[in-house]
């Protein structure tokens, strides 16, 4: 798959709808070409790697990281490989999500979570290739300064280490004892979800070269986008099917959530409200604004509705 040619027909990402379907599409081609040939990993660690990237996934991290960062040139593959790179660390996340001493999820992206296709010993692995690769594709980055790509590990190592996405699922699995209130739950969601959101649109910030103001407006949209999603996952938990969420739906049963303790009601208009002030944040990002707002309102119809 020649990830270039798809690129140099990237349309501008003005043309909305028909804009964010090609940008996915050329994303699902840059993970695509990340995991081809001549990857040298034994065959059942790549088949296991395929397997949970290479599932249909909305990829949200990465479209917005491309609409933040509006690339032009050189530009379009970095934003697609930082782009992959965001994506192999959410999967990876998936993939330990789903284990049975986490989540013990038996579908995942429509298929069957990697540990019930390729065992437990081949999922961790395949998450840890997977993490570990991601900052790879950062470091061999073309087309930007040796600063920016040390800016962009940097970002991106903070969301997801001992005090970011990590810390957030430590607390979910082990520390839900100490969730009581809604801080805290904002705590847990900011950390196992909006951190991730956040350092993916920053990165696309710092591809843009946007000013600090700028920056801080990012910052603060991804994190309330974030926090909304994650919210509007733990209502979804509760009323999808298996089949409309492609995962496993039920899953929060006994554990504490927004849901769980003020009721779907109240959620909703958190949620409401979080994606609000990611509105408002947006006018100050010096990003074009209504591809974002697009990728929003396509996400978020389903909680508007009782
Ligand atoms: C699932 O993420 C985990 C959450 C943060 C709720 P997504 O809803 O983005 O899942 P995919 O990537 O589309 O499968
Ligand atoms: C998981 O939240 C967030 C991360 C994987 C970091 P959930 O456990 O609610 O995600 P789903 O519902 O399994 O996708
Ligand atoms: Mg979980
Ligand atoms: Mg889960
Ligand atoms: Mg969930």
């Amino acid at each position: 798959m020649n990830v270039m040619n798809t690129m140099s027909e990237l349309p501008d990402v003005g043309s909305l709808e028909q804009g964010l379907s090609e940008i996915r599409q050329a994303v699902e081609n840059s993970l695509i070409a990340m995991l081809a040939a001549p990857v040298t990993a034994p065959p059942n660690l790549l088949n296991a790697m395929r397997h949970a990237l290479l599932a249909p996934s909305k990829r949200i991290r990465p479209l917005m990281l491309y609409l933040v960062a509006e690339p032009t040139g050189p530009l379009v593959d970095a934003a697609l490989r930082v782009g992959s790179a965001v994506e192999m660390v959410h999967t990876a996340s998936l993939i330990l999500d789903d284990l049975p001493c986490m989540d013990d999820a038996q579908m995942r992206r429509r298929r069957p979570t990697t540990h019930v296709a390729f065992g437990q010993s081949t999922a961790i692995l395949s998450s840890i290739a997977l993490l570990t690769r991601a900052f790879g594709i950062i470091s061999e980055l073309d087309g930007v300064s040796g600063e920016t790509r040390t800016r962009l590990s940097a970002i991106l190592s903070n969301a997801v280490g001992w005090d970011g996405l990590v810390a957030g699922q430590e607390l979910d699995t082990n520390g839900q004892s100490e969730l009581l209130d809604s801080p805290g739950i904002e705590n847990l969601i900011w950390l196992k979800t909006g951190i991730l959101f956040v350092a993916s649109a920053e990165m696309g910030a710092v591809l843009r070269q946007a000013n600090d103001h700028q920056v801080q407006a990012v910052r603060r949209y991804a994190k309330h986008f974030g926090l909304a999603f994650q919210t509007l996952d733990d209502l979804l938990d509760g009323t999808a099917s298996a089949q409309d969420a492609g995962k496993d739906v039920n899953k929060d049963e006994g554990k504490t959530t927004l849901v769980s303790l003020f009721g779907a009601s109240k959620a909703r208009q958190t949620c409401q409200q979080h994606l609000a002030i990611a509105d408002a944040a947006l006018l100050e990002t010096g990003a074009m604004i209504e591809p974002l707002r697009t990728l929003a309102s396509r996400l978020f119809t389903k909680a508007r509705t009782p």
